[in-house]
Formats: C-alpha cells, structure tokens, sequence
C-alpha cells in the first residue's frame, strides 16, 4: 500500500553559543493509510522535534515530508493549508493549545470555520464531537481552566479531528495524566481511529501505552531511528539492546 505520509531523511540540529545539538539525525519512515504508527524513545532523544518537523513547525535542515506521495513545501500557504485539512497535531499541554479567553466550544468550531463549514453547522458538529470524545455539550460552554486535564485532552483531540484529518500525530497525549484518564483517553482514540479509519502516529517516552495502540512501533535514540517492526516483535524479540533496555524498565515499573 503507498504511504499516506513519508518522512525522508529529515535532519535538525539546534545550536547554541557553544554546542551544536543534532535533535533529529537522518530520520526516514512512512505512515500507511489507516495504520497506527508508534514513536517511543526516551525523553529528550528527539520525538517532539520530529513531530514539529513533519508539521512545519520547525523548519528541518534537510530531508522531506510527502503527503499521498507529494512532497510538501511548507513556505506554500495554499499547500500547508491543505495538509493542515489532513494532518492534525495533538500536544501533551492540551490547556495551553486552546485560547484562554475563548470558550471550548468556540475553539473546537474554528478549524471547521476555517475550512469553510458554516456557523450552524460548526455548531452542531461540535456538540456531536464533544459527545463523541466522551464530554456533554454543556463542555462547550465552557474556558480552558474550567475543565480538568483529561476532559482539555479530550476536547482537543475532538477540535483535532472536527476536520476528519486523515492522519493526527498524537504527541505525549497521556504523559500528564493519571493512570484511569489515560487508559480513557487510549481507550477514546482507538475507539475513534475505529470509526474514521483515519492513521495515527502515536509519539511517547512509554512503549507500554505505544503498544495499546499501535500495530508498528519505531525506536528513537539520539535522534535516530534505531529499530522499527511490528509491535508484538518491538516488545517480546527486541533486536537492539536500547530497546530492549527500554522494554524491561518500562514493563518491570508496570509490575510493581
Ligand atoms: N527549540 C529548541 N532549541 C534548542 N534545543 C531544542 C529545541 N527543541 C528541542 N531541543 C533539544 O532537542 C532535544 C530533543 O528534544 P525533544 O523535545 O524533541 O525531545 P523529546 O523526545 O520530545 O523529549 P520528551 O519525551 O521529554 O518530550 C533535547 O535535547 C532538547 O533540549
Ligand atoms: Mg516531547
């Protein structure tokens, strides 16, 4: 099957005064259509900037990002707007992705105004997504600090799919909350991924959520790819002794 999305050697490296810090080092793989892609590695090896590679939020150094085999230039505005129609990205702060002084359900309706939907019908798809994501339409009356961690998560994730991406990278989206709420909202996303059939790449430090999801799992070290397959292999043959370090430490601290 082609890939809906495809990363090609993409390379960035952050500079300070003195160091020069390579975050993201020749980093290829694809994102088939409906797949659920995972992206573990340990905090700081480069997962967030690879992220904000494949969404033009930082610029990369070098390498490319193809949609459904095009290749994007994200300085094209009609282009990037394109792909923001198909790509959605959802942060681990989702509080801080929505406007302080706007309430949740004015934010959920933006993106669907921006993409030509009329008001009455941003509205009434935003009350069916707000159920949809487990929360009740009076949510959508509501500010950003007025909802708890869990319920912000789930109102983002249903602004992020209010557009029927094709494919939403989920950054770290459970990483700030308890325990119950993450197997909720894991629970939220399959369910959803179920239902549209749209692809998902799944970033996170825990490989032991990654393989709830997700059918393919890529190991990053260092801002490498250092080993990918299938997730049942990633888990019990791991072939790199990062991963399998990974893999332990991960599982033995769910046993205790
Ligand atoms: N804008 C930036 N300027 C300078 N260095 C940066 C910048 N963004 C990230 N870095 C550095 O790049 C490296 C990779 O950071 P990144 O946020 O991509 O890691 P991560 O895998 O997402 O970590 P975490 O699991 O903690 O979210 C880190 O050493 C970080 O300090
Ligand atoms: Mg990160």
């Amino acid at each position: 099957m082609s890939a809906l999305l495809e990363a090609a050697s993409l390379s960035k490296t952050f500079f300070s005064e003195h160091n020069a810090l390579p975050a993201v080092c020749n980093v290829s793989f694809s994102v088939a259509p409906g797949e659920c892609l995972g992206l573990a590695g340990a905090s700081g090896c480069g997962k967030s900037t690879l992220a904000r590679l494949l969404m033009g939020l930082t610029p990369a150094d070098s390498g490319t990002v193809s949609f459904n085999g095009q290749p994007l230039d994200f300085a094209d505005a009609a282009l990037r707007k394109n792909y923001y129609s198909q790509v959605q990205l959802v942060f681990q702060n989702a509080a801080a992705a929505f406007h302080p002084r706007k309430s949740i359900g004015s934010s959920i309706m933006l993106p669907m105004l921006n993409y030509g939907c009329t008001k009455a019908a941003a509205q009434e798809r935003s009350i069916a997504l707000l159920l949809a994501a487990g929360l009740t339409p009076q949510h959508a009356e509501k500010f950003p600090h007025q909802l708890s961690g869990g319920e912000c998560q789930r109102a983002a994730i249903a602004r992020a799919i209010s557009i029927k991406p094709r494919l939403l990278i989920c950054d770290e989206i459970t990483s700030a909350l308890d325990v119950q709420t993450q197997a909720e909202i894991i629970q939220l996303l399959l369910k959803l991924q179920a239902e549209t059939k749209m692809s998902l790449l799944f970033i996170s430090h825990d490989i032991t959520i990654v393989q709830e999801i997700c059918q393919r799992i890529l190991i990053m070290q260092s801002g490498t790819i250092i080993e990918s397959g299938p997730a049942l292999d990633i888990i019990t043959r791991p072939q790199q002794h990062y991963t399998r370090e990974l893999v332990t430490a991960a599982f033995n601290l769910t046993k205790i």
